[in-house]
């Protein structure tokens, strides 16, 4: 199958589909990126011939592959997964960018769940050289190799995990994130303290609220909202302060400020 693929569909042209359009130009395919969002469509009028940005899904009917990267919510991927089962060919792998939220469930809202796969990129998708690859209940080898096949050809390792509550990677990152976030909250030290300590102290190329931010605190918040849930463990809570933050739209650097100001930025949270 992968050897057939030339058309890539990208849903969500915000930090992570925008990158992932990207990697497929760089090599070599036709990409449709869409995003209900003009504004977010924007990245790409300068673009290569080979990048074309639309709002109309229907632009997908002939792409191989589709990486949806919108909003983290089930809900709305779900809805998303259903009418792109509706027009895309017959052959073409629905994957997703999700961070947290069960294939198994996104595949459900489809009549192929053997050719739903989870295609995590890291942030941002043209630098970081992890693809995981989340296999649900019902994806196929076929399906599988083909998209691990794919991740190799834009240059990336593939891990791969079953499909449970935040994956390898951010079953592990969150609850770290999530104790930086009480770690401020409690007062035991200044958001630049927690940041050189875990940065210097544990060889981080970034502190982790300063990652929490780069991120996005929202995206950050629905994770942990998952783990807790699909986990079913107290000690997954999101902390009050991560919540706050995002009730008060500080929602990281795509928002000009998170827990650091982005709009004038201090020598001590400079990468
Ligand atoms: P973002 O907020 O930067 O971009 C999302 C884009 O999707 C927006 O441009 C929005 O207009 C568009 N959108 C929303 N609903 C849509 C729909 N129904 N149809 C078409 N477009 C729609 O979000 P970001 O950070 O790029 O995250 C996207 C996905 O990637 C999420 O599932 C997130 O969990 C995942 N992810 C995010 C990472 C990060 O570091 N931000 C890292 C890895 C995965």
């Amino acid at each position: 199958m992968e050897e057939k693929m030339k058309v890539m569909g990208v849903v969500g042209s915000g930090q992570m589909g925008s990158g992932i359009a990207q990697l497929g130009v760089m090599d070599g395919l036709d990409v449709w990126l869409v995003d209900t969002d003009p504004d977010a469509l924007a990245v790409g009028t300068d673009a290569p011939r080979r990048l074309r940005c639309t709002s109309n899904l229907k632009d997908l009917h002939s792409a191989d592959i589709i990486v949806e990267a919108i909003v983290e919510s089930e809900d709305v991927k779900k809805k998303l997964f259903s009418e792109l089962d509706k027009i895309t060919k017959a052959s073409a792998i629905l994957a997703s960018n999700t961070s947290s939220i069960s294939i198994t469930r996104l595949a459900s809202a489809t009549s192929r769940p053997c050719q739903v796969i989870g295609m995590h990129f890291m942030n941002p998708p043209p630098l970081m050289k992890l693809v995981e690859v989340i296999r649900g209940a019902d994806t196929s080898d076929e399906t599988f190799r083909a998209t691990k096949a794919l991740a190799e050809r834009f240059g990336k390792t593939v891990v791969c995990s079953q499909d449970y509550a935040g994956f390898i990677v951010n079953r592990i990152l969150m609850p770290m994130i999530n104790e930086a976030f009480f770690t401020l909250y409690t007062g035991v030290a200044t958001k630049e303290d927690i940041d050189a300590g875990m940065k210097l102290g544990t060889n981080q190329p970034m502190g982790p609220l300063q990652l929490a931010d780069f991120i996005g605190l929202d995206v950050c918040l629905s994770i942990m909202k998952v783990l807790h849930t699909g986990l079913g463990d107290s000690k997954y809570a999101p902390c009050p302060l991560l919540v706050q933050y995002v009730d008060a739209g500080r929602l990281g650097k795509k928002r000009g400020i998170g827990v650091f100001d982005y709009r004038r930025v201090p020598e001590s949270v400079k990468p």
